[in-house]
């Protein structure tokens, strides 16, 4: 038996990735650490959307090489490799800043960890592999195993065609992919079949999903999300990441018509100044975001919205700045995402003129950061005294507590709910707490149409 360690950064199809590559190597006997330092092997699998996180990767390849070395002392091995964004984006120049390195392997090349451990075991050296495309990756992994617990990932659709002039997806998860609906259904029954109660349908842009079907046609998201819907024992099912032009007439339907569909949209903008969304290069103006938001809200009208922002874009001023204030203002938000804006290489608006200050970027983020969670918590006050159906997914920190999740995504804590783990129960909310719900069981029968609304 050998002992393997992932630990994974950035976004759910990362931790989706991770899982995927936990299962490829299962039959090689690896099984889960609970830390690195009892590790055969480590992956980092990584995130480079901004430099910070790029940046951690190499001081905890530093904290690795010191394990490594130390048991190397005691007459033992430690295999080291990165794995997501950072390898695809830096490859070979990781193994030479860190040469405690091992392997070096892409988002689109991790099936072919078991060979490079078999060649690596053969020739020593290193291994490195950051191919495309993404085809190939999905058919030769194995089946999900039984790990993935009441709220489960499915990547449905990877890479990214749109090129904002910020983000390095494109360059890192390559160009878009939609995987074929009948593997998705297939891999959902698996799912299911091992007490999944929620399935969330993940990509980098995953409403612009276009996977060939059973009878031929190319699905939309909505109609793969109206195929699992029938699933028997899925009672839930959520999609992220999304982009406003993808969001196509039927999938606002979908929100309106689909039962499992939760009430719950992550659609970024990013900016609400118009000059800004044109140099991002996003295609669409704030009015054509807001018209959106209008049509969705009319299709589900309790639907809690959420998105992303990039404050101190290049060339950004205080009117564009105030623009996306006015924005979030117009739309409130259940909860949103913020960050300053970070120059990735290789990236358009990296090299472009105008870059903003950091102390600005911080004053910019600390106002709108402000105004979200004044938001965030206006909306989860608007729950207090609700009955809303909560999936519990895990045991809490207290004795005998369950937490899980409302279907506008807010983690709730219910004492004496430890039992109902992997099922879904009406509880009452009754406290807002600083980054969770506190409820209670209620004791009557789950309608799950009622206890949304
Ligand atoms: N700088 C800051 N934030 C970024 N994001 C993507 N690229 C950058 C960058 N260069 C943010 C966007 C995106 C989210 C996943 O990360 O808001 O929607
Ligand atoms: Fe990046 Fe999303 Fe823009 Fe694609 S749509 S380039 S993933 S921010």
């Amino acid at each position: 038996m050998k002992k393997l360690f992932i630990k994974t950064y950035g976004c759910q199809m990362n931790v989706y990735d991770s899982a995927r590559m936990a299962d490829l190597l299962a039959p090689l006997g690896y099984t889960p650490a609970a830390s690195p330092d009892e590790a055969d092997m480590v992956i980092l699998n990584t995130c480079h959307i901004r430099e910070k996180a790029a940046e951690k990767i190499y001081s905890e390849l530093g904290r690795l090489k010191r394990l490594k070395d130390a048991r190397k002392l005691r007459g033992g091995t430690m295999t080291i490799a990165v794995a997501g964004c950072v390898a695809q984006a830096e490859g070979a120049e990781i193994i030479a800043r860190q040469s405690a390195v091992d392997i070096v392997v892409g988002p689109q090349s991790y099936h072919h960890l078991p060979e490079m451990l078999a060649r690596l075991a053969r020739n020593g050296g290193h291994a490195l592999q950051t191919d495309f495309p993404a085809e190939a990756k999905f058919d030769s992994l194995p089946e999900q195993n039984k790990s993935a617990g009441p709220a489960a990932f499915l990547t449905v659709q990877e890479g990214c065609d749109k090129f904002c002039t910020f983000c390095v997806v494109p360059y890192t998860r390559g160009s878009e992919y939609s995987r074929p609906a009948v593997d998705i259904l297939a891999e959902a029954q698996t799912l299911v079949a091992n007490g999944a109660r929620e399935i969330s349908l993940l990509g980098q842009n995953v409403n612009a999903y276009r996977g060939a079907g059973s009878d031929g046609e190319y699905w939309t998201l909505a109609r793969l999300i109206g195929a699992l819907a029938h699933l028997e024992g899925l009672k839930r099912l959520r999609y992220m990441t999304n982009h406003p032009r993808d969001m196509g007439d039927d999938l606002i339907a979908a929100h309106r018509d689909v039962d499992a569909l939760m009430p719950y949209l992550h659609l970024p903008i990013q900016s609400g100044s118009d000059r800004i969304l044109t140099a991002m290069n996003r295609q669409h103006t704030a009015d054509d975001y807001l018209r959106l938001v209008e049509r969705v809200r009319e299709a589900r009208p309790d639907i809690a919205l959420s998105s992303d922002f990039i404050v101190g874009f290049p060339g950004e001023t205080e009117k564009d700045f105030d623009a996306t204030m006015s924005l979030v203002r117009k739309v409130g938000y259940a909860q949103a995402f913020s960050f300053k804006y970070s120059a990735r290489p290789g990236t358009p608006a990296a090299v472009a003129s105008g870059q903003i200050p950091d102390d600005v970027k911080d004053t910019r983020l600390q106002a709108l950061q402000a105004l979200l969670a004044a938001q965030q918590a206006e909306f989860n006050t608007s729950c207090e005294g609700r009955v809303l159906s909560v999936l519990f997914e895990k045991p809490g920190r207290k004795d005998g507590q369950g937490v899980g999740r409302t279907p506008y995504l807010q983690p709730v804590h219910v004492d004496g709910a430890h039992a109902m783990i992997g099922q879904i129960a009406d509880v009452r909310i009754e406290a807002v707490l600083s980054n969770s719900l506190k409820g209670s069981l209620v004791s009557r029968p789950v309608r799950h149409k009622v206890s949304v609304q």
